[in-house]
This record gives structure tokens, C-alpha cells and sequence, in this order.
């Protein structure tokens, strides 16, 4: 018998045991459900849509640490799906600045749009599913923490904690049928959403990377993988990252910094940055810059993203090189040096401006 009452024939589930999970899992999360801005209390089967799929938008690849003042500040500024949709887009991808991952934003503007244009968000997988942005993983949470359908969803937290569960020891991403078919023969029919967050919280909490503490975890008695959850699940060899070296040139007259915005295609699409060289230079080399000047370097940002790992030195002109040259400069907007957080200048500028600005002292 699975979560609800039906046989089940999954290679690593014991149909006996997967029905007593989800029950186990709800009793603990009663008592220890992180309280987050986009939750409502355990129990309460139904959460704001906009509030549930802004948030598993924001939470992909970021840290929940991370992500709520961003939160709390989208839903200050835009509190529903009609404001966000009526946003230009130029002032959410700004807002987002430094939550990284910047063609989510202008998913969640486009989404907000279609949703708006609809009336609301669909209430079902598949209609979530047909939204711009909403891949697999985002439609079944939205489904069902917000509308309370069952709903399979398996993040990363989720993955670990039912490969550790089901002692599931292939390889990803070769283990992921397995552990969805075993996520789903573990999740109820009620409160769906619930369990999901539930296994999130214990991903994130007990059942951790690192560390595990299973003597306090409420699944201790059906882990089959407890004697070696820190092996679980088995990564794939790590691939080394690309190695780029770029420039970035401060160019600044009158109180004022020449920023560009980046091509809507590429790494930190349509974002406001610094000019650069594409970062293509030889470990050697240096890339030429837009206008002359006695440029110097002033420092070094090392950031790394997910399939590169970059080095991008700063360099800064000596004395009051760049009002001549800052006639060849287009495509571009003199921006307020006093105004320098209100850019959206994402990280790897951030950082680079204020080993500029540090320089000049
Ligand atoms: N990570 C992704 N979605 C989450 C959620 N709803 N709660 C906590 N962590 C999450």
C-alpha cells in the first residue's frame, strides 16, 4: 500500500512502509515547520498563489536566507500577480539585483503578465505547468502548496532526503526516475503541500548535506540508507569549471559612472553593468579598452558562476583621462555615483564598483 491506500510496485519501496511515512513526516512538521513569509501554519492546505510561486521562483538555486528580504521586499512594493504584471520590466530585474540568476526575472515579469491577462494562476499542474518559467518542479509545488492538489515535488532537499530514505545509490542524474517514483509512492493525498515543505524543512534542518542528525530524525525508523546517508545520493563527478579572465572599465566623469546594459541573451542578461571585454582575455592577456586612457588595474573580483569560473580585474584610469575619450562612448547611461545602489548592478559589478570606488579612495 502507498501514501494512499494503493499497492505499489516500486523497486526500492516497501509498500507497508511508505504509508506510515507521510503520517510520521506531518506529526513532526506540526511542531517544527519553519515559519517563512510565503507559509501559511501546517494544516492550513491553501496559500496565496502569487506568494507560493514568487517564492519557489526566487528559491531556485538560492538559499532561503537569501531570499527573504528579497521577498519581502517584491511583495511590499508589488503585492500581487496584477502589480507585478504591470511593473516595467527594467525596475524587477533592478529589484532583483543580487539574487543572481537573472532570466528569472524576466520570466516572472512575463508570467505575471500571462497570469494577470487570465485572471489568475490555473489551478492544476498542467495549467501551471503551460506558464512561461514554470517548469516541472516549480508547477507541482505551486500546485500543491497553494491549491492543495496532489502534487509530487522533488527538489534537491527532497532528492537527498528519499535517496537516503530508499538507499537509493545510483548515480545522479541517472537516480532521479527511481527517486521520484519513490517520492511518489510517498506522497499523501492530503496535504500534499505539507508533506513537500515538510520534507524541505527536513532536508534543510535534519537531514542535511553534511552531518545528518538522524538520532532526532521523525524518519530514523524507515531510513534504509541511515548507516551511510552521508554517501547518499552518489554525485556525479564534479566537472571542472571553465577558467575566464575579464576586464571591467571604470569610466567616471562628474560625479557619474558610464554603465552599460548587458545583451538580453547571455550571463547576466539585461542587466546594468560595467563595460567589459567579454571576458574572453588569455590568463595573460588584457582586453582593449572602449576609450583610451592610462588605465590601470585596481583590483580583482573573483566570482564564480554555475558552469565558469571568473576573474574580473578592475581597471581604473589615472587622473582625468576618460571627458576626451567619453565622446567614442555610446549604448550606454552616465549613472549617479551617489545613486549606485539603486542600479541593480548584479554582484559581480557591485563588486567590482566598490574595488573602484575603494581605489579612488
Ligand atoms: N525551497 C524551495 N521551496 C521551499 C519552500 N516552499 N520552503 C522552504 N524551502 C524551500
Amino acid at each position: 500500500m502507498d501514501a494512499r491506500g494503493q499497492s505499489v510496485k516500486c523497486g526500492k519501496v516497501d509498500s507497508r512502509e511508505s504509508g506510515s511515512i507521510a503520517p510520521a513526516l506531518l506529526a513532526w512538521y506540526d511542531v517544527h515547520a519553519r515559519s517563512l513569509p510565503w507559509r501559511m501554519p501546517p494544516g492550513a492546505n491553501r496559500a496565496d498563489p502569487y506568494r507560493v510561486w514568487l517564492s519557489e521562483v526566487m528559491l531556485q538555486q538560492t538559499t532561503v536566507a537569501a531570499v527573504i528580504p528579497y521577498f519581502e521586499r517584491f511583495t511590499t512594493r508589488w503585492a500581487d500577480v496584477a502589480a507585478l504584471a504591470a511593473a516595467p520590466e527594467d525596475e524587477v530585474m533592478a529589484a532583483w539585483a543580487g539574487l543572481g540568476y537573472y532570466s528569472r526575472a524576466r520570466r516572472l515579469v512575463e508570467c505575471a503578465r500571462v497570469v494577470a491577462a487570465r485572471g489568475g494562476f490555473p489551478e492544476d499542474e498542467a495549467g501551471l505547468r503551460a506558464l512561461p518559467g514554470l517548469g516541472a518542479y516549480t508547477a507541482a509545488a505551486v500546485a500543491a502548496i497553494a491549491f492543495g492538489a496532489r502534487a509530487v515535488v522533488v527538489d534537491a532537499n527532497v532528492e537527498r532526503v528519499v535517496a537516503r530514505l530508499f538507499d537509493i545509490d545510483t548515480p545522479l542524474p541517472a537516480a532521479r526516475a527511481a527517486i521520484r517514483e519513490a517520492a511518489d509512492a510517498i506522497t499523501p493525498d492530503a496535504r500534499s503541500g505539507d508533506f513537500a515543505q515538510a520534507m524541505m524543512d527536513l532536508g534543510a534542518g535534519i537531514c542535511s548535506v553534511r552531518a545528518p542528525q538522524c538520532l532526532i530524525c521523525p524518519l530514523r525508523a524507515h531510513c534504509r540508507g541511515r548507516a551511510r546517508a552521508e554517501q547518499l545520493p552518489v554525485k556525479p563527478p564534479k566537472k571542472a569549471k571553465a577558467q575566464r579572465i575579464g576586464h571591467a572599465w571604470w569610466i567616471e566623469r562628474d560625479g557619474a559612472v558610464w554603465l552599460i546594459r548587458r545583451a538580453a541573451s547571455g550571463m547576466l542578461g539585461g542587466m546594468r553593468a560595467l563595460p567589459d571585454d567579454g571576458w574572453n582575455a588569455r590568463v595573460d592577456g588584457s582586453g582593449a579598452p572602449p576609450i583610451p586612457g592610462d588605465w590601470r588595474e585596481a583590483g580583482r573580483v573573483a566570482h564564480i558562476f554555475t558552469h565558469v569560473a571568473l576573474d574580473l580585474v578592475v581597471m581604473v584610469s589615472q587622473g582625468d583621462a576618460t571627458p576626451d575619450g567619453a565622446n567614442e562612448l555610446k549604448e550606454g547611461e552616465w549613472w549617479p555615483l551617489d545613486r549606485l545602489d539603486e542600479a541593480g548592478l548584479p554582484t559581480l559589478y557591485a563588486r567590482a564598483a566598490a574595488v573602484a570606488m575603494a581605489r579612488k579612495g
